[in-house]
């Protein structure tokens, strides 16, 4: 028998959906209007995390009225599919200069807090005139070094999620929703 299309195949791979379509849309207007309002008129330089933030980022920047200057960096693996092996490096030097700048960092999921830490650490070297983060996901749960993001999309609890940007070996980034992965997709079987 024919099975019953879905919107998208990759949904069959989902436990369940965390985060629909439709509230990311609604959450990203409305995350907009909170940073415009924090901004003013100022310019705002974005320094995106990818690959996972990058469909965030392009939502996003839409929505924010403000002049904006964009630029991405890369963060050198330290996890491996599900797990944190290790420490998270920048692969270049910061690319755009951020000097006396308002700097507004993008990542899709604040999770251990490493990386933001890391990447704070990093830029607040170099003089910006502010720093504050913006997360698609917080995993509150998770924390293993203390991190606060200034611009939370949503708080989720402590399961391995993909789409809309986010991966599991690089996989099911253009999921249009967030759902948690099949654990018996996962490898290892465990997200602990
Ligand atoms: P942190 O350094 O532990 O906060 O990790 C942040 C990075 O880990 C994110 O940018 C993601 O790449 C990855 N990550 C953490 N949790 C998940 C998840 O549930 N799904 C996919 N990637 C995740
Ligand atoms: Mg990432």
């Amino acid at each position: 028998m024919a099975r019953t299309l879905k919107i998208h195949p990759a949904h069959a791979d989902l436990e369940t959906i965390l985060v629909t379509e439709t509230a990311i849309k609604r959450r990203i207007t409305r995350l907009g209007r909170e940073i415009a309002k924090t901004y003013g008129d100022e310019e705002i330089t974005v320094v995106s995390i990818i690959n996972g933030a990058i469909l965030f980022t392009a939502d996003l920047l839409r929505a924010i009225p403000n002049p904006v200057r964009l630029d991405c960096i890369r963060i050198s693996s330290y996890r491996n599919e599900t797990k944190s092996i290790g420490k998270p490096q920048l692969v270049h030097s910061l690319p755009l200069d951020v000097t006396n700048r308002h700097v507004l960092l993008m990542d899709d999921i604040l999770d251990t807090g490493k990386t933001l830490a890391m990447v704070t650490g990093v830029i607040k070297k170099l003089n910006p005139a502010s720093i504050k983060t913006c997360v698609l996901l917080d995993k509150k749960g998770r924390r293993e070094v203390p991190f606060d993001a200034e611009f939370v999309g949503f708080k989720i609890p402590d399961k391995f999620v993909v789409g809309y940007g986010l991966d599991f070996a690089e996989r099911y980034r253009n999921l249009p929703c967030i759902g948690e992965l099949r654990p018996d997709l996962q490898n290892p079987p465990e997200w602990a």
